[in-house]
């Protein structure tokens, strides 16, 4: 797939088959969002792989019962390691590692599309439910839930605001 058609194409995918992703396309797709850029070059990152329902399930009620999370074949919780950050960086450090985590979002969510998965970001959910269901440490901030399955769906397009609502020129 090229690039363009990669950004164009992807959509948010929030019905999949029920059939597992092999291990090795997860991998992948983790190598794909370690591409991302990140301050410092720190990667002040993590990733929590969920597969089991009890889980998600839990997961769900934290997304205020999100239905793509709890039936999905797989999640990838994509969190900032907040503490990492600061050390280097003080308060400066807690923003760098939000978008060193999205960074990876994004790039995870483009390799799942060119892989022919279909995935969704997760953003709505109750962040300390989700820290106390996945044992995470208080400095690591879960950013995005990413539920990811092969597509029972073919979403339409998204509406997009046009370039002139959202762009200024400086001279
Ligand atoms: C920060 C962020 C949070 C989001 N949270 C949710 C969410 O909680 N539930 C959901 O169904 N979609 C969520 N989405 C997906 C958006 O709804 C989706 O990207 C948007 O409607 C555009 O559709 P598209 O991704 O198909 O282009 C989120 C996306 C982002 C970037």
């Amino acid at each position: 797939m090229n690039f363009k058609d990669a950004l164009q194409g992807r959509r948010s995918v929030r019905r999949y088959e029920t059939r597992p992703v092999a291990k090795e396309q997860v991998w992948a797709l983790l190598e794909a969002a370690e591409a991302a850029p990140s301050a410092g070059n720190l990667r002040s990152r993590r990733y929590v792989i969920i597969t089991g329902s009890q889980m998600r399930k839990v997961l769900a009620l934290a997304a205020y019962g999100q239905e793509q999370v709890q039936s999905a074949p797989l999640l990838i919780v994509v969190c900032a390691d907040v503490d990492r950050s600061s050390s280097r960086y003080g308060d400066r450090g807690s923003l760098y590692a939000i978008q060193d985590a999205d960074a990876a979002a994004m790039c995870l969510l483009l390799a799942a599309h060119d892989a022919g998965l279909g995935a969704c970001w997760n953003g709505a959910f109750d962040d300390a439910l989700v820290r106390e269901a996945l044992g995470l440490a208080e400095h690591v901030l879960p950013v995005a839930i990413i539920s990811l399955g092969w597509p029972a769906e073919v979403p339409a397009a998204s509406l997009r605001r046009s370039l002139n609502e959202v762009v200024s020129w400086i001279e």
